[in-house]
């Protein structure tokens, strides 16, 4: 039996009080919809997933236009089996379909494959759970021999019916033939006057097909985001989960309650990574890192060895073998940064090669440079690249010693070996292997007082 995949994502999500549509609220940067795209991407489906969209639906379409899949709209949000209502006639009638709703992103790839796999051919699969909150959830009634009878919405439930533990995750595997036969005669006598999905598992009690339930491995994966307390609890939960699977590979996480990850993530053998470190986009880090607290990497290539202090961010950069970076350095996009440079505090480097071997300690703006092997840059040196209209590049040979407070004037080139004093402003070329400096001179005045303040009377 080929298997449809639906996503319900119609809904506004009255409850995350937002003008952006809740499934394009973002759980690790991002949207939960998704989470819950990518969760069935390898699911054993010839056709891509059906998205059911509806509230500022161009918006939804739009923010999500890079991935495959078919978007039906539900014009008028009349509740879930509505929605799912709008893409049966696009679904062969032998085929089965899995049912997901797109404020449920935390489901893993391996339940849904193990849910599929175990559901009877000709059975109504239902995903359940044991949670210790169920407030505001569908409530699953079972009787005395334990078998499903029926969906009760908190709304509608009664205090019995509110104290069962096991909700109702969302998630269903129902054979489209039943789906077809079953939907158009659902009504919406209810609390809320929707037209609930939830109601097709007393139609299968009623018609004998078999319910088959199944639980998650961690109950976790089946929450649902209603609000942004609950947003929240996703996200914790979320990193939590990276984080472990990072820790099982042999990543020493100093705090795994205090570590992001909003990506994808590569990391090599014997990484250690302390408290407060935020990892986003594209993030590659090789073997025997060192990441300091409070530090950012978002779109980051670190070779091995790297080590990286306390405070930085670092954003659209590469950097090679045994560099050590920080604490407080911060690297823009387009650098590049050879192996063993340091990099101290107080510095900024955008759009810049620098070549191995150079030392840029303390305080400083490097941008649209390229530097050269063993080039050391003094305290407060600046590349003055922008004149206020257009940007221009300082070059720097290998060698070269570049004084404290040095403004570079791009564009400007200093020669391999060059040495440029202190203080100085340069606006021309400096040869190589020469020193170059340009200061007012010195001058000492023996009778100059400085000015006191008149003590004030009280
Ligand atoms: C629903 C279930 C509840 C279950 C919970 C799990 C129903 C009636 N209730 O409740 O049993 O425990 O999810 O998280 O199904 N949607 C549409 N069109 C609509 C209405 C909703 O596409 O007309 C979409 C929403 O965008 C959302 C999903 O369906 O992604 C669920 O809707 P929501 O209103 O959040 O249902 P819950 O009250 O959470
Ligand atoms: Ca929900």
């Amino acid at each position: 039996m080929s298997l449809s995949i639906v996503i319900l994502a119609a809904g506004q999500g009255k409850r995350m009080h937002s003008q952006l549509p809740k499934v394009l609220h973002c759980l690790a940067k991002k949207p939960l919809l998704e989470h819950v795209i990518q969760n069935t991407l390898n699911l054993d489906s010839t056709m891509p997933p059906f998205v059911v969209y509806g509230h500022q639906g161009d918006r939804v379409k739009q923010a999500l236009s890079k991935l495959n899949v078919v978007w039906i709209e539900q014009q008028e949000q009349l509740g879930t089996a509505h929605a799912l209502l709008q893409v049966l006639p696009h679904i062969p009638l032998e085929n089965r379909v899995l049912i997901l709703y797109g404020d449920v992103p935390l489901i893993t790839f391996d339940t849904l494959q193990q849910f599929i796999s175990k559901t009877p051919a000709d059975a109504l699969g239902i995903i359940t759970a044991q949670v210790p909150e169920p407030a505001g959830l569908g409530r699953i009634v079972r009787d005395a021999g334990q078998k499903i009878i029926r969906i009760v919405e908190e709304k509608d439930a009664s205090e019995i019916e509110r104290n069962l533990n096991e909700i109702n995750s969302g998630i269903y595997l129902i054979p489209a033939r039943y789906l077809k036969k079953w939907l158009p005669h659902l009504n919406n006598h209810n609390s809320q006057q929707e037209y609930y999905l939830t109601d097709v598992i007393q139609l299968a009690v009623e018609n004998k097909v078999p319910i088959y339930s199944q639980a998650p491995s961690r109950y976790e994966e089946v929450l649902g985001i209603n609000d942004c307390v609950q947003l929240a609890q996703a996200e914790r939960l979320y990193q939590r989960r990276y984080a472990e699977k990072l820790m099982q590979q042999g990543v020493t996480l100093s705090d795994p309650n205090r570590f992001d990850v909003r990506g994808e993530l590569t990391v090599g053998l014997d990484v250690t990574i302390d408290a407060n470190v935020i990892l986003e986009g594209q993030v590659i880090i090789g073997n025997h890192c060192i990441i300091g607290s409070n530090t950012i990497l978002r779109n980051v290539i670190l070779s091995d060895y790297v080590e990286i202090k306390e405070n930085c961010v670092i954003e659209g950069a590469v950097i090679a073998e045994h560099c050590v970076v920080g604490p407080f350095a911060r690297i823009r996009p387009t650098t590049k940064i050879a192996s063993h440079v340091q990099i101290g505090n107080f510095i900024e480097i955008k759009n810049s090669m620098i070549d191995s071997y150079t030392k840029i300690h303390h305080v400083g703006y490097i941008g649209d440079s390229e530097l050269g092997k063993e080039v050391n840059i003094g305290a407060g040196t600046i590349t003055c690249n922008y004149d206020g209209a257009n940007k221009h590049k300082t070059l720097i040979g290998d060698g070269a010693f570049i004084g404290s407070n040095t403004e570079l004037v791009a564009p400007v080139i200093i020669g391999e070996g060059a040495t440029i004093g202190a203080g100085s402003t340069i606006t021309r070329d400096a040869p190589p292997q020469q020193l170059t400096l340009c200061r007012g001179h010195q001058r000492s005045i023996a009778k100059w007082q400085r000015k006191k303040k008149e003590s004030r009377e009280i």
